[in-house]
């Protein structure tokens, strides 16, 4: 079986909303300290809802199609659910990692996490 799904190699050679947004509401940067791997989600909001999001990372191939999947799944999303995004989900929507792969998909939901309480922090 291949290591990664069809569409982690997706996301990983052609990644969704990569990119930085001037003037964002939420910026969020978490790290792996382990890997040194790093990611930067930056939100738009509006009414509660993510109106745009792109982010920025330096790290593995997991960890960019992590990315580049959860800026999908929470955009147009109210902010409680993308609050409620979880790597798992983010991992399954990507078919799958592998396991010793999972903690990639971790920085997903923190970065989008950090962003969050940075928006909520600044209003
Ligand atoms: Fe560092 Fe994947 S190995 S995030």
């Amino acid at each position: 079986m291949a290591l990664y799904s069809e569409k982690v190699m997706d996301h990983f050679m052609n990644p969704r909303n990569v990119g930085v947004i001037e003037n964002a509401d939420g910026v969020g940067e978490v790290g792996n300290a382990k890997c040194g791997d790093i990611m930067k989600m930056y939100l738009k909001i509006d009414d509660d809802v993510i109106t745009d999001v792109k982010f920025e990372t330096f790290g593995c191939a997991s960890a960019i199609a992590s990315s580049s999947m959860a800026t999908e799944l929470i955009k147009g999303k109210k902010l409680e659910d993308a609050m409620s995004l979880t790597n798992k989900a983010v991992a399954e929507a990507l078919d799958g990692l592998p396991d010793y792969k999972m903690h990639c998909s971790v920085l997903a939901e923190e970065a989008i996490q950090a962003a969050i309480d940075d928006y909520k922090s600044k209003k």
